[in-house]
């Protein structure tokens, strides 16, 4: 278990509670279902320290992050070329409101992240979640068409199964059942269309073949009610909280010209297949195929109008989100009149800290060939993989960059697959949680062959255990029917 009984108090008497018990009692923690007794009170994993890709319990045992803490962390626990870069803007100035006043990291990482688009997309708008950014890019969407003369066009267009977040716009714009549906009341709804996700491929078509239809879903959407639509919102090439989808690049380069025949805003939320997850720092780099190093860079009129980043962007340190946006639509903001002016603000926007963090990352990237080194990295996942690949109680195995994904077959997966699944896995030094039936790893990028190996391994040794009850009970449901037709 991950968190052990209470130990017995110094005074011998009551014993003290566990952190994680404290923590039931002191946290309502996120995406946690408060579940009535006896279910109740499992107390969450107390973690003590992290170092690389391991965290470690006030035990001292050891967890490998298999998913990079909700996706946030890239270079692992405990950097120290971030923790350094972090203890001398300690020392300079920890934070400063942006309206009127700014800062080097603020400034710098947004240059930094204009030169990464080769000047497509820049004017970095600063916040600190994901969600935030979200919001963000479909505010100022609608708000730029208002401004141009256009207020009618205010509906938004997602994928079927998207996630883009939990504030009620985001929501707005989310797809899945069990976080939209109980605030349904509350929420503009998008419209929703056909998700590129490969794997409904009809036997014998192509992932791009999907994704042609899907744009031609797309197509007809737009060409009805392209006058009231502000903006496409999509995660390019992989669908992360649905259950990894992944699908093919041509449906982005579609998409992008489909937006500019409809003069729809196209919104890229790389919250979390941004900085390098994918394969290329950008995963909107692939649109038109294959962009590993030292591919040309993509022509500015093939990027998104907005482009979320939040995440790894800051290391997986520090909250911190941006909207990177094309000058046009900036220019649509330059005005005396305070009602065309963008007045939305937080008040950690820009916080130096974070944005300190994320250019000690993009130093890294820079330092260390990230992008060249994470393809062999891919490929040593790839060849771990193979075994699991191979599993016949797995269907759709996937991997896009460093994300590998499979799913159990719905036949065996049985009840509560996933917090099986991660129980199970605490017990053989792996921290993570399967999307239902789809199980999944996006581990930070500090792993070597060797650990890509040991992965594997204490994955299909999970697996085994987890499905070994399920497999005895279909051998025990077809031994009975056996017996009842006999
Ligand atoms: C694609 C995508 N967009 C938005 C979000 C929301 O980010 P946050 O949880 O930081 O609000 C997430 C979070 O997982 C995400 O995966």
């Amino acid at each position: 278990m991950p968190s052990p009984a209470a130990a017995p108090g110094s005074d011998g008497l009551a014993p003290h509670p566990t952190l994680g018990q404290r923590s039931l009692q002191a946290v309502w923690h996120p995406c946690t279902r408060l579940r009535p007794a006896p279910a109740a009170g499992e107390p969450p994993l107390a973690i003590a320290r992290g170092e690389g890709p391991w965290l470690f319990d006030a035990q001292g045992q050891r967890y490998f992050d298999a998913t990079s803490s909700w996706w946030v962390n890239l270079f692992g626990h405990a950097n120290p070329a971030i923790n350094a870069a972090l203890r001398e803007q300690l020392d300079t100035i920890e934070h400063v409101m942006l309206a009127g006043c700014t800062h080097a990291p603020a400034v710098e990482l947004a240059e930094r992240l204009r030169a990464l688009t080769g000047g497509a997309l820049g004017n970095a708008f600063y916040a600190s979640d994901g969600a935030s950014a979200v919001e963000i890019a479909l505010k100022m969407s609608f708000h730029f068409w208002r401004n141009t003369g256009l207020p009618a066009k205010r509906e938004f267009v997602c994928l079927r199964h998207s996630y883009h977040g939990e504030t009620i716009g985001a929501l707005g714009v989310t797809d899945v059942a069990v976080f939209r549906d109980a605030y349904a009341p509350l929420l503009t709804q998008a419209h929703v269309v056909m998700s590129p996700d490969a794997r409904q491929a009809a036997p014998g078509e192509s992932a791009a073949g999907v994704a042609a239809r899907a744009l031609a879903e797309l197509e007809a959407l737009l060409r009805e009610r392209g006058g009231q639509i502000a903006a496409l919102i999509i995660e390019p090439l992989v669908q992360c909280a649905t259950g990894m989808a992944m699908y093919d690049p041509s449906y982005l380069d579609g998409a992008r010209a489909l937006c500019d025949r409809y003069r729809v805003h196209l919104i890229a939320d790389e919250i979390a297949v941004g900085c390098g997850r994918t394969g290329t720092f950008f995963a909107w780099e692939q649109a038109r195929g294959d962009a590993g190093p030292g591919a040309a860079p993509l022509a500015a009129h093939l990027w998104p109008d907005f482009l979320c980043l939040s995440k790894g962007i800051s290391g997986g340190y520090l909250p911190l989100s941006l909207v990177l946006s094309r000058d046009a639509i900036q220019q649509a903001f330059v005005a005396d009149d305070v009602a065309r002016s963008f007045l939305h603000s937080h008040s950690y926007t820009g916080n130096p800290l974070a944005c300190r963090a994320a250019l000690a990352t993009l130093d890294l990237f820079a330092q260390q060939d990230v992008l060249v080194r994470n393809r062999e990295r891919a490929r040593w996942l790839a060849e771990a993989m193979a075994g699991l690949a191979a599993d016949a109680r797995l269907t759709h195995v996937r991997q896009r960059g460093l994300i590998w994904a499979a799913d159990v077959r719905a036949e065996l997966a049985g009840a509560d697959f996933a917090a099986r699944f991660h129980q199970a896995g605490l017990a053989r030094e792996l921290l993570i949680r399967p999307l239902g039936r789809t199980l999944y790893v996006l581990p930070p990028y500090v792993f070597d062959a060797a650990q890509a190996r040991w992965l594997a391994g204490r994955l299909q040794s999970t697996l085994d255990a987890v499905l070994a009850p399920a497999a005895a009970g279909t051998a025990r449901r077809e031994q009975k029917e056996s017996l009842d037709a006999a």
